[in-house]
């Protein structure tokens, strides 16, 4: 062998495991980066730019396949299924499963081509209306779970009480422009959950019914890291800082409870009888839960010329800060 021809050999065989050394660090880091963002419990708030959409999973081993069948391509489905290619399918974001590898209808029915040779034999045929909602939304789920805004969903509150993806999405037939809503969200979030109906028609309340605010600014359907699904905003901060910023602080005189036992201990959240959304009807009967003899823990009682005069019953009145001051630890200014 030639001292060329060894040279050769030598630095095909160096470049070759240096591409697999680089092959394994980026992987390694992409899984790092993956594990990571999983544990990032305020990620959940990311934009939708964060989130990557991947490839197929196969399909073949999940709930409702069909043993055997291979891939027929979307044009073989669209001679049979016109209507539901091109009303239904073509103008809907899963158009998008038509590009690169993917396999369009098939991503979701599965491979057709038992369902092809048996003339359209349904039972050959992933039918989602035979599927239990967690079946159905793990066949979702095997494109949507990397995204930060789904990545909790099997463990959520609605999957647990039955209420998978089709509870809310149609893939064919939504009627909203966006998101492949069954129904507009308000109307949709109403169509299960009468109580809440209830609560937003109350004289005082966050205006879901105008669009101002939508029940998903509040909480993610589709599972979060904190109790009833809510979302929070970054520094594990309650959901409402996201939007009332002011109330936030950090302030040099914080007014505890509103870091401690957070905005619902004295608001509601959703729509209430009194003004500011208060949970109680007057102010000094709230602030009196807390600042009187009878309640427990070390909390300051008010001084007693704080008569029960009317002067004194408008408690914000003096105390206008009531979230917190930088300026007066009574919370004058
Ligand atoms: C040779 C024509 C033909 C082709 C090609 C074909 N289908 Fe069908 N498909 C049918 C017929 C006919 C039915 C209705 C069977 C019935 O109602 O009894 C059907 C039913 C279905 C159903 C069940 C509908 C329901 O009522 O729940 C699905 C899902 C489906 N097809 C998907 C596909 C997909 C995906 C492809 C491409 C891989 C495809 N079909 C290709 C003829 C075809
Ligand atoms: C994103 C997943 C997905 C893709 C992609 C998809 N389907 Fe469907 N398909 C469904 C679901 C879910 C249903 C159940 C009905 C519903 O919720 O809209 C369904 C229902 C159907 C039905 C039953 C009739 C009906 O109108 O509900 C047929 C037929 C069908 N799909 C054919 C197709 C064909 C043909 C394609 C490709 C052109 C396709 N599907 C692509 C998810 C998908
Ligand atoms: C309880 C109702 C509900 C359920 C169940 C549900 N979704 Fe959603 N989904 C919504 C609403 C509402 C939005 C719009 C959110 C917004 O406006 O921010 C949405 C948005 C989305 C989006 C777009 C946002 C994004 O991630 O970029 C995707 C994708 C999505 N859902 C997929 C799914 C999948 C997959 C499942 C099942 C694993 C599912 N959804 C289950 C209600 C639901
Ligand atoms: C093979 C991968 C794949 C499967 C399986 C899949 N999707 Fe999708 N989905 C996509 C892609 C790709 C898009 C388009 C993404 C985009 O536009 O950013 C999309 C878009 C969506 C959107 C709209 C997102 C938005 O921002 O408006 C919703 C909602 C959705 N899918 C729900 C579902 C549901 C429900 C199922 C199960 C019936 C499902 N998907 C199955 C890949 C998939
Ligand atoms: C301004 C933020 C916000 C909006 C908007 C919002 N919610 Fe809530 N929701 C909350 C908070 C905070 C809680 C927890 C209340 C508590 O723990 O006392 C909650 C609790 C809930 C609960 C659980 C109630 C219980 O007692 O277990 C449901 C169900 C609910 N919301 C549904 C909805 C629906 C449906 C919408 C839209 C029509 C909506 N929410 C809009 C903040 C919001
Ligand atoms: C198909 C019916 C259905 C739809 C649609 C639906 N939900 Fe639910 N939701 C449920 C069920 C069932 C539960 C569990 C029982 C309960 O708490 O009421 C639940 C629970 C919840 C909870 C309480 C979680 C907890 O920890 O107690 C919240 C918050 C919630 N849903 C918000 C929403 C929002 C926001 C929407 C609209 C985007 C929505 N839901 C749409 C059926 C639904
Ligand atoms: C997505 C933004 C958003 C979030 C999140 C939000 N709010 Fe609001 N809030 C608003 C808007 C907008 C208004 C004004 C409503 C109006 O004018 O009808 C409002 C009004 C209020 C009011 C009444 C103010 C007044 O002057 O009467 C209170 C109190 C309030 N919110 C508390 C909360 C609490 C508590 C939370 C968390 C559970 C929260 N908000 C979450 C947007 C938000
Ligand atoms: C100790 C009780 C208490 C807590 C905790 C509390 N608030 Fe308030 N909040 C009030 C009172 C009382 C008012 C009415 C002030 C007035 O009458 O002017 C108010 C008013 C508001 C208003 C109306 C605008 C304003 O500043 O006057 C918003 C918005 C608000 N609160 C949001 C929040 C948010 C968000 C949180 C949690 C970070 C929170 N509140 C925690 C008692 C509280
Ligand atoms: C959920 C219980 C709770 C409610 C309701 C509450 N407070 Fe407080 N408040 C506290 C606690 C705890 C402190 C802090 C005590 C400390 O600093 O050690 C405090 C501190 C104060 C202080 C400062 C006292 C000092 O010596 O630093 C004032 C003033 C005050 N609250 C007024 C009010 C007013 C006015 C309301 C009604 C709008 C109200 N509080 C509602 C628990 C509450
Ligand atoms: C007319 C104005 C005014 C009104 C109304 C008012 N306060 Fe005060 N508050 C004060 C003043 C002045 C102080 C004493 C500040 C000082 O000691 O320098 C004070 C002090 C307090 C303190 C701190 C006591 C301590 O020893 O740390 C609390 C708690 C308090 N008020 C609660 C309330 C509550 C609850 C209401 C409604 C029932 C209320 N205040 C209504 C003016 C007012």
């Amino acid at each position: 062998m030639s001292i060329a021809k060894l040279f050769c050999r030598v630095t095909l065989l160096l470049l070759c495991s240096l591409a697999v050394i680089l092959t394994l660090l980026l992987g390694g880091n992409r899984d790092k980066a993956a594990a990571q963002s999983t544990s990032d419990v305020a990620a959940q708030n990311a934009t939708p730019q964060n989130q990557s959409k991947r490839p197929a999973k196969r399909t073949s081993d999940m709930p409702g396949a069909v043993s055997g069948a291979t891939y027929v391509g979307s044009d073989t489905c669209k001679n049979c299924h016109d209507e539901i290619y091109s009303k239904h399918f073509e103008g809907t974001p899963h158009f998008a499963l038509l590009k690169g590898g993917e396999h369009g209808c098939e991503d979701c029915h599965g491979p057709g081509s038992a369902h092809v040779e048996g003339g359209g034999d349904k039972a050959k045929i992933v039918r989602f209306s035979q599927l239990s909602p967690e079946q159905a939304s793990r066949r979702c789920l095997q494109c949507h779970e990397s995204s930060l805004e789904n990545m909790n969903f099997m463990r959520s509150v609605h999957l647990k009480n039955g209420v998978g993806c089709l509870g809310c999405h149609s893939p064919h037939h939504s009627t909203q422009p966006d998101h492949l809503l069954k129904t507009q969200q308000t109307q949709l979030c109403y169509g299960c959950h009468a109580t809440q109906k209830a609560e937003f028609d109350r004289p005082y309340r966050h205006r879901v019914d105008v669009g101002l605010i939508s029940c998903s600014d509040c909480h993610n359907p589709h599972g979060s890291f904190v109790g009833r699904q809510l979302r929070t905003a970054a520094g594990q901060f309650p959901v409402c800082t996201n939007c009332h910023t002011e109330t936030m602080g950090p302030f040099v005189f914080e007014h505890v409870p509103v870091k401690q036992e957070g905005c619902t201990s004295c608001h509601t959240p959703h729509g209430s009888t009194n003004p500011r959304l208060l949970r109680v009807s007057q102010v000094n009967l709230l602030c009196l839960q807390c600042h009187s003899p009878t309640a427990s823990g070390n909390v300051p009682q008010i001084p007693s010329f704080h008569t029960q005069n009317a002067k004194y019953q408008a408690c914000t009145m003096c105390h206008t800060q009531i979230h917190g001051s930088n300026f007066d630890e009574f919370f004058f200014r």
